[in-house]
């Protein structure tokens, strides 16, 4: 079956992020993103494509910090209230009634029900297509005690496949590789 070529991510699963930013008056921002992936094992670099008119955009901008909060299912509830289009300075996390953590080397805070949490510094960021690509440079993570199984426990995670669709509930396995 050919489908659009408009729809080649929906092939792509992705797993969701909260990411958590403040504005330069400190004003929390929290927002729902699945264009994401790392890109870089040294230094740890990690990207996200972000709609430059976004809230999300515009703290990054001004204060150059960001936390992904990595989502598990229990959090899919709350997407639909972290998605909305809030005026400015409104923080999404007190609408979804979600509880908040200080991080510890950023001032966004982390969400305290993800799954993990990776702390970054902006490194770059670039203009394409419809997005602006974000990079972040990882300077803290951390696992929620419970959500480690010798590797994140992707049996809670939480991936998107598109709209309002998506997968949970993966099991873990392992395959030989040639280079352990
Ligand atoms: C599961 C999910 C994934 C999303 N992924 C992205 C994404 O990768 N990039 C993006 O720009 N918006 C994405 N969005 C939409 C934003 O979360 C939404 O527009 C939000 O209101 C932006 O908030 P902000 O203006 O506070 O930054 C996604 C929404 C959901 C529910």
């Amino acid at each position: 079956m050919e489908l659009d070529v408009k729809k080649y991510y929906t092939l792509l699963l992705r797993p969701v992020v909260i990411v958590t930013t403040v504005s330069a008056e400190g004003k929390v921002n929290a927002a729902p993103f699945s264009f994401n992936t790392p890109i870089s094992f040294s230094p740890p670099l990690y990207g996200f494509s972000c709609n430059p008119k976004h809230d999300t955009w515009a703290n990054i901008q001004e204060t150059e910090e960001f936390v992904v909060n990595v989502a598990g299912y229990d959090l899919g509830g709350s997407l639909h209230i972290l998605e909305q289009k809030f005026p400015r300075g409104v923080n999404e996390l007190e609408k979804a009634g979600l509880k908040e953590m200080a991080s510890k080397t950023v001032k966004p805070p982390r969400v305290e029900k993800a799954m993990a949490w990776i702390e970054c510094k902006l490194h770059s960021s670039y203009e394409i297509g419809d997005h602006v690509w974000v990079v972040g440079e990882v300077c803290c993570v951390d696992v929620k005690d419970g959500c480690w199984k010798e590797v994140i426990d992707a049996g809670k995670a939480l991936l998107h496949i598109s709209g309002v669709f998506f997968a949970q509930e993966a099991k873990i396995t392992k395959y030989e590789r040639a280079r352990k």
